[in-house]
C-alpha cells in the first residue's frame, strides 16, 4: 500500500493505475462505516484509493476542526487489512496552499445547501463541494463511494459531479450502525457513557415513523411530529435542530409522501451533533 502526501505524485500514480479505479474519500478515524465503503470499492475496482484529509473548509469557526479525532497509524493498518492500493493523506497546506485567507475558488451548490445541515452549519457544504471536486480532479476515479448516513452530503456531491462533469460514478452505500442502532460516526467517541446509552433514540424514533409510513401514513407533518415527540422525550437531547421529510435528490421538504423520500433528523447531545436518516419507500 502506497501512502502519498503530494497532489502531483497522487495524480501520477492514479493516471497509471489499473482501471477501474475506485475512491473512498474520508476524514480518517476510520470505523466500520468507512470500512464498508472501502470493501465495496475493493469488490468493484481493480485499484482502490482512499483519501484521509480533515478538511478545514467544511468546519465552521465554532466547530470541532482542531479537536477532530485522528489516528493515522490505526487508519493505515485498517486500510492495509482491506487491501487498499493507495492512500492519499495530504497536509492542509498541500490542499490549500498559502492558507485559507488567500483561498478564492469555491464549489457551491445552490438551493439544496441552504436548508437542514446547511442552515445549522453555514459554509459547510461549500467546503465539502470544494474538497470533493478537488479530490475527484486529482484522482480521476471511475467511481467514488459515499455513505447514505450523510444523505444531504450525498445529494450535494451527486450534483457537483454532474454539474462539473467530474466523470466519476457516485456510488451510495448503506448506513452502518452499532448493534443498538446508533449510526457509526467518528464523533461518537465524544459522547459520555450516559449519552452513548441514550443516543440510539434517534434511530428508533426514525424507525417508528418509518413504520407509520409503511402502514400508510403519507402526511409529512404527522411523520415529523412523531419523530419530534420521541426525541423530545429524551432529556439528554439538548436540542432537536431539525426533523425533515425530504426529496432525496433536491432535499426539498415533502408535504405528502408520494415517491421515495428521506426522513432526517439532527440533534445535539452533550458536545456532539448527531445526524441520521432512514428511507421512506425504496431508493435508487
Ligand atoms: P467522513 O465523515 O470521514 O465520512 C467519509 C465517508 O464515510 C462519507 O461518505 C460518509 O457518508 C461515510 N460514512 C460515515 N459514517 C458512515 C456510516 N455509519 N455508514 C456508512 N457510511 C458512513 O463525510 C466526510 O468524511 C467528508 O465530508 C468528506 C466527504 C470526506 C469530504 O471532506
Amino acid at each position: 500500500m502506497r501512502v502519498i502526501e503530494s497532489i502531483c505524485e497522487m495524480r501520477e500514480v492514479c493516471q497509471s493505475a489499473r482501471r477501474p479505479l475506485g475512491l473512498a474519500p474520508t476524514m480518517g478515524y476510520l470505523h466500520d462505516g468507512h470500512r464498508s465503503l472501502v470493501k465495496r470499492a475493493r469488490d468493484e475496482n481493480a485499484t482502490v484509493a482512499v483519501s484521509i484529509f480533515v478538511n478545514p473548509t467544511q468546519f465552521g469557526p465554532r466547530e470541532d476542526y482542531s479537536t477532530y479525532p485522528q489516528d493515522m497509524d490505526r487508519d493505515l493498518s485498517l486500510l492495509e487489512g482491506e487491501n487498499v492500493d493507495v492512500v492519499f493523506a495530504p497536509r492542509a497546506e498541500e490542499m490549500y496552499p498559502g492558507g485559507l485567507e488567500r483561498w478564492r475558488t469555491w464549489v457551491e451548490v445552490m438551493g439544496m445547501t441552504e436548508r437542514l445541515e446547511g442552515e445549522f452549519r453555514p459554509g459547510h457544504f461549500r467546503g465539502v463541494g470544494t474538497v470533493v471536486a478537488k479530490l475527484l480532479n486529482i484522482v480521476r476515479p471511475d467511481r467514488a463511494y459515499f455513505g447514505r448516513k450523510d444523505a444531504q452530503q450525498l445529494a450535494v456531491i451527486r450534483r457537483v459531479a454532474r454539474d462539473l462533469d467530474l466523470g466519476a460514478d457516485i456510488v451510495a452505500c448503506p448506513t452502518v450502525r452499532e448493534r443498538d442502532g446508533l449510526a457509526m460516526s467518528s464523533r461518537n467517541v465524544f459522547l459520555t457513557p450516559e449519552e452513548r446509552r441514550a443516543a440510539p433514540v434517534i434511530y428508533y424514533s426514525l424507525r417508528k415513523a418509518q413504520e407509520m409510513h409503511r402502514q400508510g401514513e403519507r402526511d409529512g407533518e404527522r411523520l415529523r411530529s412523531a419523530v419530534c415527540r420521541e426525541l423530545e422525550g429524551e432529556p439528554l437531547i439538548k436540542a432537536v435542530d431539525y426533523v425533515s421529510v425530504a426529496d432525496p435528490g433536491t432535499m426539498e421538504e415533502v408535504s405528502t409522501v408520494e415517491g421515495p423520500s428521506l426522513l432526517l433528523a439532527a440533534v445535539r447531545m452533550g458536545r456532539v451533533r448527531l445526524i441520521d436518516n432512514v428511507e421512506l419507500g425504496g431508493l435508487t
